[in-house]
Formats: C-alpha cells, structure tokens, sequence
C-alpha cells in the first residue's frame, strides 16, 4: 500500500517524458506525473491528485539540475498553457516524441516491428504559427510573481490566453514567441484600445458584455494579415469595431484585411454566427510549395505551414503514385492534400463534414487550375461506403489517404476501409494513441510501411505523424 497521499511534498527523480507531456517519477513503486519537470532532475513536488494507478504532483523547487535541461525563453513559461516543453532542448524534445510514437504502436498497436523514422524538425521553432486566438475577460488573472510585486493593478480587463489548465482565467499575454513580434504588438493596442472603449468585455458568468475574441491568422509565404474581431451585440457595437478597424489600419498598415463577427452563442468559441468584412478582402493567402490557399475568417488551415510543407510532401512520397490512381482523401478539410496529390493521380475524391471547408477546397483548386478534384459533405461514417456504392463501384480507391481529428477514425470508417480494400492506405494523425488503435483494425489485413513523425507544433508535446499501409497480398 503506497503512502502517498494529496497535499504531501515528496522528493522525486524525474525518469523520462510520458507519452501527453508530463515527466514520470516513481515514488515507492507508485507512478507520479509532474507537470513541468524535465528528466535526470531531483525535485520535490507536491502530490495534487491521487488514484489508484498513480498520482499527480506538481513541483515546488528543483532539488538538482539536469544536465539537459534549457532556459525557457518566455515570460509566461509554466504559467501559460502552451509550449510547456521550452526546458526540454528542441533535439531532445525530438527524440521524446519519436519514442512515444513508438510506444504507442508497440502498446497499443501490438507492432514490435515497425520501424520509426526519426522525428522531422519544424523549419521554424519560434514564430511558426499563422494562427493566434485571443480570448477577453471581464477578470485578469494575475500570475503569484505579478501578486507579488504587491502593485495596484487594473483586473477588470483582460485579452489573453487561458492559464494553464484552467479554462475560466485569462492573463494578459505581454510577450509570445509562437506567431510573430508583430501579432504580439497588435494584441496589446487591440487590448489598449478596447479596454479604453467604454464597452465591457464579455463574461460566461452572466452572458453580458461586448468584446469575445481577437484572432490574428497571417501568411508566412505572403505577408497577409487578417484580423478577426468576434464580439456580442451592441447598439453601438458597429460604430466602435469600425474605429479600432481604423486605428489598427494608422499604426499597423501591414494589415491587410479586417473581419468582424458577431456571435450570440454561450459556448466560448471563436466563431461568429454572422460576419461582415470591415476593409480589405476578408481572407488571406498561403502558399504551400508552388500551390496558393485562400484562407478566410473561418477556415481551417494547418497552423504551422512551412513544416506542413514537409508533411504533405511525406504523404505524397507515400502515396507511391504514377499518375493513373483514384484517390480518396477523408477527412480532408480545405483540401491541401487533395491538392498537393491532384497532379499525381487521375482523380482525387475529398470527404469533409464541414461545408464551407469543402467550398474553400473548390476555390482552392480554381485558384490552383486543378480540375481533376471533387469533394463530398458529410459525416463519413454515413457517406464513405455510400460513395462507393453511387459510382457502382467503378469509384473504388486504389489508394486512401485519411488524416482524421485527434479522436482518430469512427470505427464504422475503419470498417468500411476494409471493405475498400485500397491497395494502399497513408495514415496522417494527430494523435499517436488513436491512430495505434486504428492500426491495430487494419494489422490483420496491411503492413506497417515507412512511420514518419513530424513535428509541427515545437515546446509541446503534440506530434503528427505519416503512416504508409500496404495491403497484404
Ligand atoms: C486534422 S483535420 C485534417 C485537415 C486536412 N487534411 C488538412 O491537412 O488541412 C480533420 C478534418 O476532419 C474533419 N472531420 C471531423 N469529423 C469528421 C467526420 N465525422 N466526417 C468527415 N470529416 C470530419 C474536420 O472538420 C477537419 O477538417
């Protein structure tokens, strides 16, 4: 029976990074993950949770340094709820992830035989995202070294990110390596501006308030900048956006384009029910390669695009394509990968449940002069063997390429795979732990080819990762 219990401190060596981020200890037999500790240190950190299995601690002093550990570089560190690995060296944090890929397809996928390639760096592991979202609060959250300094500050208004682990706090984001110098700039004039509006930021706790979200997407390729300003309604509420609109325009003149959405709904997403484009063109455009995407206030779009350069590329190499195959793409998005295989294939079928992705797709392959795509809306447990079945079976897919989200592929999807029997099947995933479970549907039917970890997201521990599947003959 193991003595631990909530609220004690205990004295841990950190023994190496969980698969999900955390670093594992052992205390008396007992498994205890501490947020924020790097492997080979001694800290002492205090138990926070307790269950059977194992228990959770958080570390209140680093008893001995690790000899492979680094200095953050950001001010938020620990406190934010992003780039939680900015201690860990970036070539280590490379190699922890290619290891927990190869854990979970050992665990979870019963493959001791799969070969894991060596994780591919992002080309960029500060100022890589082309996405940042902003939420307002009605109640600053303020960090114990801000408490500290014991001065008088201003908590009625906040625009942020969330602290870590908590949904419900928003600290005022001065300094973030993860978009540009530029972006953090805007922030605090939106966040100046705004807070000297006269309108109150909105709050989940009774549903009042203006101000809801600032997002700022840009093209890294192009230099386009879009600002989307999600608010609720107010009698005045055009009037004061069409000013900030202005103001950022004087002091920002790189800012290409200005959105503003109005959104009624009580769940905090950044996603308005109507929008109306205040200047510019109202989206932006990417180039991925020698391909060009227009990005809107709402679309999707891989958040770190020069490393999903490579990604798309290890897709397409998987494909082993010659030019005369149909292709299915499921769950394609704005189909970026259906167009980076067109040139390659006879014809490229998208899946997406998501319709204004699937018009996106369309603008996208008129942008690009490719004609040899389709797309189909549509929940695809319910549309993929339908598909199928309106072709008369003349549609079936020499080769699948699927990249669901983070919960991996519906296992009505993974059935109907099965019955699709592509020759070939390239596997994109977000999550190492579902993708082994899906694997582990199609082991009996596909070897395990080439598995290829990306890392599109450096300081956290979120990996991608390129699957080929071959059917056994
Ligand atoms: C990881 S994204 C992939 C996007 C795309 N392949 C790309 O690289 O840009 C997953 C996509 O699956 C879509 N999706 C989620 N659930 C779905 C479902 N049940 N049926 C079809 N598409 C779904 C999401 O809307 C999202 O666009």
């Amino acid at each position: 029976m193991s003595k631990i219990q909530k609220g004690m401190e205990i004295d841990l060596e950190v023994e190496k990074l969980a698969f999900g981020g955390k670093a594992l200890c052992r205390h008396e037999g007992v498994v205890v993950f501490v947020e924020g500790a790097a492997p080979g240190q001694l800290v002492r950190a205090r138990v926070v949770r307790k269950k059977k299995q194992y228990a959770e601690a958080q570390v209140t002093e680093v008893i001995r340094r690790s000899p492979r550990e680094c200095e953050p570089f950001c001010p938020h560190f620990g406190l934010c709820g992003g780039c939680q690995w900015q201690h860990i060296p970036y070539e280590d944090q490379l190699s922890w992830k290619r290891r927990h890929v190869l854990e979970c397809l050992h665990h979870l996928a019963g493959s001791k035989e799969a070969m894991v390639e060596s994780t591919v760096a992002s080309p960029r592991q500060q100022w890589y995202r082309n996405k940042m979202e902003y939420t307002f609060s009605e109640r600053r959250w303020l960090s114990p070294g801000e408490i500290a300094t014991g001065l008088d500050y201003d908590r009625s208004f906040a625009l942020g990110l969330h602290a870590r682990g908590r949904f419900d706090r928003i600290f005022d984001v001065e300094a973030c390596f993860l978009e540009s110098p530029e972006s953090v700039s805007i922030l605090g004039e939106v966040r100046q501006w705004c807070r000297n509006s006269g309108l109150p930021p909105y709050t989940t706790r009774t549903h009042q308030g203006f101000w809801r979200f600032l997002v700022i997407r840009e093209g890294k390729r192009t230099g386009d900048l879009l600002i989307h300003l999600i608010t609720a309604t107010h009698p005045r509420g055009e009037t004061v956006v069409d000013g900030l609109a202005l103001h950022l325009r004087e002091v920002f003149p790189s800012i290409t384009t200005f959105v503003h959405s109005v959104s009624q709904k009580k769940a905090q997403v950044a996603v308005g029910d109507s929008s109306r484009i205040v200047f510019g063109t109202g989206f932006i455009e990417e180039r991925l390669k020698d391909l060009r995407f227009r990005i809107s206030a709402h679309s999707f779009f891989q958040t770190n695009p020069l490393a999903a350069e490579g990604l798309y590329e290890a897709v397409l190499e998987c494909s082993g394509l010659n030019g005369h195959e149909t292709v299915w793409d499921l769950y394609c998005g704005t189909g970026s990968i259906s167009l980076f295989i067109a040139p390659h294939a006879r014809e490229v079928l998208g899946f997406e449940i998501v319709e204004d992705a699937i018009e996106d797709a369309y603008v996208n392959c008129r942008l690009n002069g490719v004609d040899n795509c389709r797309f189909r809306a549509g929940d695809l447990k319910e549309i993929i063997l339908k598909a199928l079945r309106e072709s008369g079976g003349a549609g079936r897919p020499d080769v699948v390429v699927t990249d669901p989200p983070r919960s991996g592929m519906h296992p009505a999807v993974v059935q109907a795979l099965r019955e699709l029997a592509p020759r070939r099947i390239v596997a994109v995933s977000c999550n190492p732990a579902t993708l082994a479970r899906d694997l582990a549907m199609l082991s009996d039917v596909y070897t395990i080819g080439r598995v290829q970890p990306f890392d599109l997201f450096p300081h956290t521990p979120h990996i991608e990762c390129v699957v080929r599947l071959d059917r056994k003959e």
